[in-house]
């Protein structure tokens, strides 16, 4: 009997040693958390990559309730907790780099609560997972309907002005111009930069030579340093300078426009990836040899789609 406890008791450590505990122990799914940093753009990275982390090493994404995405959109897919204690007792789990793929990152412990202190600025975080991100990044009704309004008001407005442009041939690009923020001292010395007129001239053209019939929606934050830049550099009878509103009905509007012209910063950023056409990027967003630089792999295009065309 003492024989046959000691051969199973063998066995059993051979068991454990050579196996993962998720095939002991399938039913133990952990919970991935957020620990939300930043405004709407930050927080649509932190989603986008939590959610495609969580989906590849089945685990249950949790947000809770009154986190702010929840109040941007209402068909997020992730566990709404109404009891934070699972996110807060849960153990930490952290990045390299913000902007670039760190497969250590994607790589969370699947049994444990984990919380991801972390930005995880990169599409490589959630590419497996992009129709299901497409679905749950629809703003929430009041903002669709403000949206559309001002969409629409804008539209009829400048046709009424530009008659013999067919409104059913009309290319419209959107255009996200970051500065203020960006000229802080601090963010300079460490690589920030804004994006030149040169830039937006040159991006504005490329769509002027792509389509006949062109309508430039150009937005940028509300004071009036940057609305003066904006109106200095973003100029012909083809733009409307747009009126800010909130956070999700810009990113809304820039969202529904054919193409994107952008600079810097996750703002801009998700509005072309929701846009989904044609997209322009400032390609010396961080300065070379910086600090800011660093935070990007080597070129860049764990930031910036393949597909997206660097000025
Ligand atoms: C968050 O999501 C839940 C479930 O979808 C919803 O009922 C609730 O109103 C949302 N909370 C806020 C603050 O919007
Ligand atoms: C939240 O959950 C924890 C652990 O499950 C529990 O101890 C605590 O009482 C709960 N708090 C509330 C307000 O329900
Ligand atoms: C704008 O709204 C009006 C009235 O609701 C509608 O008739 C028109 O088709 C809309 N135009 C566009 C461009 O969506
Ligand atoms: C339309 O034209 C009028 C008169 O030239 C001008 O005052 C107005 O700003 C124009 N509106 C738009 C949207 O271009
Ligand atoms: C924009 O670029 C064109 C050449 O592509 C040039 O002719 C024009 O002067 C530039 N405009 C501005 C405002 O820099
Ligand atoms: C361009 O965008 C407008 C506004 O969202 C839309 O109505 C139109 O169908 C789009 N045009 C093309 C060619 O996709
Ligand atoms: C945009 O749409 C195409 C399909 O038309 C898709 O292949 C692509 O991955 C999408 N995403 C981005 C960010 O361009
Ligand atoms: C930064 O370096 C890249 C090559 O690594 C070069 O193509 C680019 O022009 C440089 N940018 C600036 C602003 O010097």
């Amino acid at each position: 009997m003492s024989v046959v406890v000691t051969i199973s008791t063998f066995a059993v450590c051979v068991l454990l040693s050579s196996t993962k505990t998720e095939e002991l122990f399938p039913h133990i799914r952990g919970h991935l958390c957020a620990d939300w940093t930043g405004r709407l753009g930050n927080i649509m990275f932190q989603y986008a990559s939590l959610y495609g982390i969580a989906q590849r090493n089945d685990m249950v994404f949790a947000i809770h309730k009154f986190d702010d995405i929840n109040y941007s959109f209402d068909n997020l897919f992730a566990l709404k907790f109404k009891n934070k204690s699972i996110c807060e007792y849960a153990q930490t789990w952290g990045e390299n780099e913000p902007c670039l793929y760190d497969e250590n990152a994607a790589n969370v412990p699947a049994n444990l609560n984990v919380k991801h202190v972390s930005l995880l600025q990169s599409w490589k975080y959630f590419s497996h997972v992009e129709q299901a991100i497409r679905t749950q990044f629809k703003f929430k009704e009041e903002f669709e309907t403000k949206c559309l309004q001002v969409l629409n008001e804008t539209i009829i407005e400048w046709t009424s002005n530009h008659s013999s442009v067919p409104q059913d041939k009309l290319q419209i690009v959107g255009i996200h111009i970051r500065r203020g923020d960006y000229l802080d001292k601090g963010k300079i010395k460490y690589g920030y930069r804004t994006a030149s007129a040169d830039y937006i001239n040159k991006s504005m053209n490329y769509f002027r030579d792509k389509f006949k019939h062109v309508l430039f929606l150009a937005y940028t934050a509300h004071n009036w340093k940057d609305m003066l830049w904006r109106e200095n550099h973003v100029v012909g009878s083809d733009v409307v300078l747009m009126h800010m509103h909130s956070p999700e009905v810009d990113m809304c509007v820039l969202s529904k426009c054919n193409h994107s012209i952008i600079t810097v910063g996750s703002f801009g950023w998700w509005a072309a990836w929701l846009a989904n056409g044609t997209t322009i990027y400032y390609k010396d967003m961080a300065k070379n040899n910086s600090n800011y630089r660093k935070d990007f792999s080597e070129d860049m295009t764990d930031y910036f789609y393949p597909g997206w065309i660097g000025f």
